[in-house]
């Protein structure tokens, strides 16, 4: 429910913070109720099915008072990995000219982020932005400038695209319709998938809280098949596809990234929560956003949000029915919630 009694508050806020003198500071009293580090209670959450592996890595990380940041690089380290899902890393569908390209980012509970976008040949770009994070200036680099950094960081080139995704490219070669899919059907893909669940195969975003309270967050993905060489979507953005604000929360997304970078929509769910938004109702107004503004073409895509305050509270909302996400905390490791949806 959206939490009415804060927005009262939020508005008494408002009038109080036009008294200040310029330059005075002045902390607003209700984020003292809302900002609550929950330490000693790690939780890691992700998007779709293939969430629950991915979650069982990282949670081996926060079980062992490990840091948030690690956990989430970890735990996407899985499905970037595994060769039998289409959307993330190695076995990721190509563009339409037969390359596969991968987007991804990672922020910390400081603010740092690093990211890396159109990087081919590398089996783990999340560690790469990682990398960029903590090794450069930078925060994001593209291309050919990636791969190179990356090799320079002594990761191995390694071929992705798989027979598997090849073959798959050579058949939408047949037409070459140029319709990007962003929810692929795999019928065989997920041991996990919930009744109904048509939608489960595009972007894994991960979003976790350490033992000590702290936050971070990754996204990774081989973005909308068959796209346009070149094509960035969502996902190494910050501020789009993931953001993290140690004080709020964290939030990212999944589905057609061209939606979600339209509307900044990652940072929107983070700043809502810092307005008092649980973290379910502030993913439906970020979707929302998007469905006001082009409601015609909101009928024809997907874009889910999830997001984890600082309580560990959780929550999300999709445009479509379909959008999973799955939970790992002390009480249960392998929890997959069918997230609620405009549709
Ligand atoms: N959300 C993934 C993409 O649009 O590339």
């Amino acid at each position: 429910m959206f939490n009415r009694r804060k927005f009262i508050t939020q508005s008494a806020v408002a009038g109080a913070a036009a008294l200040l003198v310029p330059g005075e500071v002045w902390s607003a009293p209700f984020q003292e109720d809302h900002i609550q580090p929950l330490e000693n209670n790690p939780i890691v959450i992700s998007t779709w099915d293939f969430g629950i592996a991915a979650n069982a890595a990282a949670w081996e990380v926060l079980r062992n008072n490990g840091r948030a940041l690690d956990a989430v690089e970890k735990g996407v380290h899985v499905p970037e990995a595994d060769v039998k899902n289409q959307s993330v890393g190695y076995g990721g569908l190509p563009d339409r000219d037969g390359k596969v390209t991968l987007d991804a980012c990672i922020m910390d509970e400081f603010g740092n982020c690093g990211s890396v976008a159109a990087l081919q040949h590398i089996m783990h770009p999340i560690s790469v932005a990682r990398k960029v994070m903590e090794k450069t200036p930078h925060v994001m680099l593209v291309g050919d400038g990636a791969l190179q950094f990356a090799l320079e960081q002594g990761f191995k080139r390694t071929n992705l695209l798989t027979a598997e995704a090849e073959k798959a490219w050579k058949e939408w070669l047949k037409k070459a319709e140029y319709k990007p899919v962003i929810n692929i059907e795999n019928k065989n893909f997920s041991p996990r998938k919930l009744p109904g669940n048509e939608y489960n195969h595009d972007t894994i975003g991960m979003l976790a809280m350490d033992a000590k309270g702290n936050l971070s967050g990754a996204c990774t993905t081989s973005g909308m098949a068959y796209k346009m060489h070149g094509r960035v979507g969502d996902s190494p953005i910050i501020g789009a596809g993931l953001y993290v604000d140690n004080e709020i929360g964290g939030a990212t997304s999944t589905g057609v990234g061209e939606e979600v970078i339209r509307n900044v929509g990652s940072f929107l769910v983070v700043e809502l929560m810092r307005q008092g938004y649980p973290p379910e109702e502030a993913c439906k107004e970020a979707v929302m956003r998007i469905i006001k503004k082009k409601p015609e073409t909101a009928k024809e895509i997907q874009v889910g949000f999830l997001a984890l305050n600082k309580k560990g509270q959780y929550g999300a909302y999709a445009i479509q029915k379909g959008f999973s996400f799955a939970v790992c905390n002390k009480e249960s490791q392998d929890t997959l919630i069918k997230g609620k949806s405009y549709y």
